[in-house]
């Protein structure tokens, strides 16, 4: 343990029977209380998270709606495709609801730590009675823990490792914990300052003295960009709660054996399942070629040979080009130029080093629609990462789901990813309008009218590109931004600004009872003890 991790294990008082009988060593105190029931080869889990398992089911019970909510918003990082070969750390594993779906979905090891071993001990049972031997139950405080997993889960912790159960003392001392601990991705969900939990245990208070950089969400996402490569908010779990899934690295490597190597695996860039469509797998791999001006990429089935052609409509410096594209059996192969540049997420303080220079990119941006309408193409799936800057110009990739206006072709779901409009078919306008949102620095003002128009479903729709080029040509632009140069992070259209907050009747009626046990609580073990830092 170095000096660091001591301090912030050692920080929390202990070693009198009233701080033993806090929160801060007893975090489950006011949960509902932990229990099994055993039917056969099912189980029940009670608790803080309440659920049921069989070998191939698990579903949270009607009563644990956060529950549901975490696991329809976790999904797609729980498919087979994607923990196949994973580890997982499960932190605050509690009754090991995700531990145990990791599992049962193929996760190759997870470790479920937590530091109460009522919770454990359930674990432990409910594994025997399914006859799994990959999860390790762990009983220890997460500042104690060094071992990294490729997916690590930190839900509803991070007020707990603020100034509570731990003691960081700061967001970017939490977060940087966890990105250390994190190979690939990590999954948090904030806990917003007005959380009930937290109004009511004031987690957040204690030892005020180390707390350095504020808990609020803007540290919070500080954090999260500047320890991760990637970072989105991908949907509320409650009126005061999100998750964010937060990327370690560039590209996702999953070395499945549904697409034959094409390349020794060292010259692997990504390799992923892209979708589950009408009951086929499409999965994507893309090696470095031997030249380092090219890129292979296979497909399946015939997505790679679909993109060739829909690239040889289009040319110019705005779009890779092909070298050359076949079909063989079960999937197709395109060798195309590689782009030498860098994403445009990791290319916006260059971008949008002033506003003149960020309103010379998005007339390119521009630029790339109209080339488009020109070739009667539809991208549709226009998102940051799928535009790259090339010696200052941007370049879209990834055509396998494009389509032309005379002949459609597959639409599965998440197509158009955060950026997608609302609601309709996909909108090349409007999910570039999101793009250029993201570049622009936060809280300027100074592109409103442009983004304006394109963010407007309806008028999106009508592709008024000159229009939009008239209006960007007509900002008055100052020399200097008139805003700290900090960018938004991409939300799904349920986590933007705005969106109607979730408020169920459970969750009224649990936040009601948490208040009245928490109220008691509070006035008879916090005031007395509270630490003087
Ligand atoms: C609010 S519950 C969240 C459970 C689960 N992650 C979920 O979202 O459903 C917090 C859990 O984290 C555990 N915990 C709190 N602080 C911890 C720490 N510093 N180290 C390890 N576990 C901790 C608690 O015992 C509890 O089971």
């Amino acid at each position: 343990m170095n000096i660091v991790e001591k301090l912030h294990s050692d920080s929390t008082p202990s070693g009198n029977a009233q701080a033993d009988n806090a929160l801060w060593s007893q975090p489950n105190k006011f949960a509902r209380p932990p229990g099994i029931e055993v039917n056969g080869a099912s189980v029940t889990i009670h608790g803080y998270q309440e659920f049921e398992i069989s070998p191939r089911n698990i579903r949270p019970r009607p009563m644990d709606q956060p529950l549901r909510r975490k696991k329809k918003l976790a999904q797609v990082f729980f498919e087979p495709d994607f923990l196949a070969g994973k580890t997982v750390l499960d932190i605050g594993a509690n009754g090991g609801f995700f531990s145990f779906w990791a599992c049962q979905n193929g996760a190759r090891q997870v470790v479920s730590l937590d530091m109460d071993k009522a919770y454990l001990a359930l674990i432990r049972e409910a594994q025997a009675v399914l006859g799994w031997r990959r999860i390790r139950p762990i009983h220890a405080k997460l500042q104690n823990w060094q071992e990294p997993a490729d997916l690590v889960l930190a839900f509803a912790m991070v007020h707990w490792l603020y100034s509570c159960t731990a003691n960081y003392g700061s967001l970017e001392a939490v977060v940087a914990k966890l990105a250390g601990l994190t190979r690939s991705i990590l999954l948090i969900e904030w806990v917003a300052p007005d959380d009930a939990a937290i109004l009511g245990f004031k987690h957040t208070e204690w030892n005020p003295g180390v707390d350095k950089a504020g808990y609020n969400v803007e540290a919070f996402e500080g954090a999260l960009r500047q320890h991760f490569h990637k970072v989105e908010a991908i949907g509320p779990t409650s009126a005061t709660r999100m998750l964010y899934a937060c990327r370690r690295q560039c590209h996702e490597v999953t070395l499945h054996p549904h697409l034959p190597m094409l390349a020794p695996a060292e010259q692997v860039i990504s390799s992923r399942c892209l979708c589950d469509y009408k009951e086929t797998k499409y999965y994507s791999r893309v090696y470095a070629e031997a030249s380092t001006d090219r890129i292979i990429k296979q497909t399946t089935l015939g997505l790679a040979l679909h993109e060739a052609e829909i690239l040889k409509r289009l040319q110019g410096e705005y779009f890779p080009r092909v070298v050359s594209a076949e079909q063989r059996s079960g999937y197709s192969v395109v060798i195309m130029e590689r782009i030498h540049g860098a994403e445009l997420a990791e290319s916006l303080a260059e971008v949008a080093s002033s506003p003149t220079r960020l309103a010379a990119f998005l007339r390119e941006g521009l630029a790339v629609l109209s080339q488009l309408r020109i070739a009667i193409v539809r991208h549709r799936d226009i998102r940051l990462e799928n535009l790259w800057v090339r010696n200052g110009h941007p370049v879209l990739i990834d055509f396998g789901w494009a389509e032309t206006e005379d002949e459609a072709y597959l639409s599965p779901g998440g197509l158009g990813g955060l950026e997608r409009i609302p609601e309709g078919p996909t909108c090349d306008v409007y999910s570039m309008g999101r793009v250029f949102e993201q570049i622009i620095p936060q809280n300027s003002k100074l592109f409103a009218p442009l983004l304006d128009r394109m963010l407007d479903p309806e008028w999106a729709r009508f592709e008024p590109i000159t229009e939009l080029e008239q209006i960007l040509g007509n900002l008055s632009l100052p020399e200097k931004w008139d805003v700290p140069l900090v960018f938004p992070v991409p939300r799904h259209a349920a986590a933007r600004p705005g969106a109607q907050p979730i408020r169920t009747g459970v969750l009224a009626a649990e936040a009601a009872r948490f208040w009245k046990r928490c109220r008691g609580y509070y006035r008879k073990v916090f005031r007395p003890s509270r630490p003087s830092r």
